[in-house]
């Protein structure tokens, strides 16, 4: 039985004001039966995992380096994140394959140097409209996945997260069919790829708010979300736990 999980990916958003949220979230589901994750900007990690005290709310980062350290202005190694307070790391999020130009084989060598950190990669992988509606989603997602999968992956420190390019930030939600026929591609391609395939959590991610939580997580392999706007406020990204 995988463990749902909610996580919250703050982007480029947020200073020491933000931290509210987290007292606000912890207050609001001080004992809840899935996992919370949210990751901050990096500024924030170490008073992110000051601020929500003994509660299990976990933290991660939005992108690590895959060198250990060096001449990499800039850039944060994944052991940085870890000594911050993070336990999980996003990798591969299609704001920095579009902006940064990061290829499956940068993704995967990220999410091994997330895994040689001791932190749990978060693995995105999504197509954009046009690959859509070239009837191209399944073997893009396929290919994204095959080749930003590192050697060495296994249940316990992976998650995996759809996003459909088009639906970040849009308001547009792929509909709970295409949703599925992608979960359950992705969760086929594991199987091929590794032995613990059932115990990766599959996370949607795209435009989830409160109102749309309950039917995408009724869905066949969603084991949770990956929220971007919606996850800045406790009174946003509550009703998307409660729904879990
Ligand atoms: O990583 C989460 C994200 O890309 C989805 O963003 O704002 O559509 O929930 P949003």
């Amino acid at each position: 039985m995988r463990r749902k999980l909610a996580a919250g990916n703050w982007k480029m958003n947020g200073t020491t004001d933000a931290l509210v949220q987290v007292k606000a979230l912890t207050d609001a589901h001080p004992d809840p039966d899935v996992d919370l994750l949210l990751c901050p900007p990096a500024t924030l990690i170490a008073q992110m995992a000051w601020a929500r005290g003994t509660h299990a709310l976990q933290i991660g980062g939005q992108d690590c380096h895959a060198a250990d350290s060096g001449a990499h202005t800039g850039d944060i190694a994944a052991a940085m994140l870890k000594d911050a307070g993070a336990s999980h790391v996003i990798v591969g999020h299609s704001e920095r394959r579009a902006d940064h130009g990061e290829t499956d084989a940068d993704v995967a060598a990220k999410a091994a140097a997330a895994h040689a950190a001791g932190l749990i990669a978060v693995i995105c992988v999504g197509e954009t409209l046009t690959q859509r509606d070239a009837g191209e989603a399944l073997q893009v997602v396929t290919t994204q996945l095959k080749g930003s999968l590192p050697e060495g992956a296994t249940a316990a420190n992976t998650v995996l997260a759809y996003e459909p390019v088009w639906a970040i930030g849009t308001g547009r939600v792929p509909t709970t069919d295409q949703i599925g026929e992608v979960h359950g591609s992705l969760r086929g391609t594991l199987r091929d790829l590794m032995r613990e395939a059932e115990g990766v959590r599959i996370l949607y991610g795209g435009s989830v708010k409160g109102s749309n939580a309950a039917e995408i997580f009724s869905v066949a392999d969603v084991d949770g979300a990956l929220v971007g706007g919606a996850s800045l406020t406790a009174a946003d990204f509550g009703p998307i736990i409660t729904a879990l």
